[in-house]
């Protein structure tokens, strides 16, 4: 009985548009007749057109009804849908009566206003399906803000302002996550769990089973807790079938939570630690324009010139960007500190550079300041020390390290933590101690990031665990399955 309640619902917005279509066709009979050259509408017809619209709107009233009661949505905007789809329906009856009196004088400002209220419910109606901002969100951002939009509910405007000094931790960097990941389901129109995550106000009241978060303990915030859930746990948030949390967006928020869940507070107040203000930096790039590449066939033609001055091999390293790879290793002991300025000219074009076996000293090394696209960099069988490595600092994109047969101890390793992106380092024949290799390697390993993919794809197995099909044909017969041999296993076999 209930289900079938429930289904009756459903046809509410399907039933819906018959009244809408009604009652506007009838506003635009009756302007059209008040035009000489048009018919106008009999009495015996409008109270027939009049009959339909009545009907009908009595009935989409009520079937939203049964839905409003069932159904999945809650909060504000249904109440105000309801509300405004009721006085329709009445409006509708007393224009009915009004007409059957032949109350000339109030019917048309009836059916105006009749017309106007079922507008509304209408606009509240499609609010609720599909969002508040569906309308406006795709504008231009000049109509967007003269409209009133929010910032976070236009389309594409997802970046940070760029100043940390004027940048909102919860305005301008908590909420617009909530708003992309929650806020479909935690908002004004559904508030599912009676929980609503669309301003800090509401956080703060929690939901059904009480707080969302405990200021500054992000294990014991709830919130938080249901992020971390295994993606296939029915608790999980967001729900496995909708876009997930990236782990940059993740720490954002535990680092909020952290740090006690302001309201009002700029980046710059807050003091990020160094994972964080690396997320935060790297989305306040995004929102800066990208540097112009440089021109590559002026590129090229300045490194024909240093090539030949220097006797090095320079190339580019694909067809259509200036990026160039460089090695100064066949000149070996000719190419020192000296040349390496005059290389300097091509630095930011630089992705990989060969200094290995030549007379570049930890001196020498400053100059790669000027390489900050660098990703691999060989300084095997030079004289650079431990105190040269801080040099490397400013290289943020540099990925790999050769050390091979130089000096360098455990003492140096530790500049090279300040390397973000560095993911290989070789050091053999080195001072460098298994231990300091591996203290290295713990730091600049997220051992989180990676525990939590793990899971993921253990979740991930289950869920195709849960979809195998297997057939078994009697007990003579192996079991046929449909597997895949793990990774190695395919040339191992006869
Ligand atoms: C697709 C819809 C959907 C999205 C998106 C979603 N949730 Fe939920 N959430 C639910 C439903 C349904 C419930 C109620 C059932 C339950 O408790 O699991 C709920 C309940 C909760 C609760 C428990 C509230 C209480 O007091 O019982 C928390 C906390 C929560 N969600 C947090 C979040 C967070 C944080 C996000 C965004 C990262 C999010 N949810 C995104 C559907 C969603």
């Amino acid at each position: 009985m209930e289900n079938l309640l429930l289904f009756f619902g459903r046809l509410h917005p399907l039933v819906v548009h018959l009244p809408i279509g009604i009652l506007l066709l009838l506003a635009l009979l009756e302007l059209a007749g008040r035009w000489s050259r048009f018919p106008r509408l009999g009495e015996a017809q409008r109270t027939a057109v009049l009959a339909c619209g009545a009907a009908a709107a009595v009935m989409a009233a009520g079937l939203g009804w049964l839905l409003a009661e069932r159904g999945d949505f809650s909060g504000t905007l249904l109440d105000r849908h309801r509300l405004l789809g009721f006085l329709t329906a009445g409006g509708a009856i007393a224009l009915l009566v009004v007409q059957g009196l032949r109350w000339q004088r109030v019917y048309a400002p009836l059916l105006a206003l009749t017309v106007g209220l079922i507008t509304a419910a209408g606009h509240y109606g499609g609010a609720m399906v599909h969002g508040e901002h569906y309308l406006t969100e795709l504008l231009p951002g000049k109509w967007q803000r003269a409209l009133g939009v929010p910032p976070s509910a236009m389309a594409g405007v997802r970046e940070l302002p760029l100043d940390p000094a004027t940048a909102q931790v919860f305005a301008d960097v908590v909420h617009p996550i909530l708003e992309q990941r929650c806020v479909a389901c935690h908002g004004e129109a559904k508030s599912q769990g009676d929980l609503r995550m669309d301003s800090w106000e509401a956080m703060l009241l929690g939901g059904k089973h009480g707080a969302l978060f405990k200021p500054g303990d992000v294990a014991g915030s709830r919130m938080i807790q249901r992020m971390l859930l295994p993606l296939d746990h029915e608790e999980r948030m967001p729900p496995k079938t909708k876009p997930q949390l990236s782990d940059e967006e993740l720490m954002l928020l535990e680092w909020w939570v952290g740090s006690g869940a302001p309201r009002i507070g700029t980046v710059a107040q807050a003091a990020p630690p160094p994972e964080v203000a690396d997320i935060l930096a790297e989305r306040m790039d995004a929102g800066r324009e990208e540097a112009p590449r440089p021109d590559r066939a002026a590129v090229l033609a300045q490194a024909a010139a240093l090539s030949a001055q220097l006797g090095i091999e320079i190339r580019p390293l694909s067809v259509d960007a200036p990026w160039l790879m460089v090695s100064a290793r066949l000149q070996l002991k000719q190419f020192g500190d000296a040349q390496l300025v005059t290389l300097a000219a091509l630095g930011p074009v630089i992705h990989w550079l060969d200094l290995g076996e030549t007379a570049v000293s930890d001196a020498g090394l400053a100059q790669l300041s000027t390489m900050s696209e660098l990703r691999r960099l060989q300084l095997d069988r030079t004289a650079v020390t431990d105190a040269g490595l801080a040099a490397l600092a400013p290289l943020a994109r540099l990925e790999s390290l050769n050390l091979f047969g130089t000096a360098v101890t455990d003492g140096g390793l530790v500049a090279l933590e300040a390397l973000p992106r560095l993911r290989r380092l070789h050091v053999w024949q080195t001072q460098v101690t298994p231990a300091g290799a591996q203290a290295l390697a713990k730091e600049q390993t997220d051992a989180r990031r990676i525990r939590r993919w793990e899971e993921e794809i253990a979740a991930r197995e289950r869920m195709i665990r849960a979809e195998q099909f297997e057939v078994t044909m009697g007990e003579t017969f192996p079991a046929v399955k449909v597997a895949f041999p793990p990774p190695g296993e395919e040339k191992a076999a006869p």
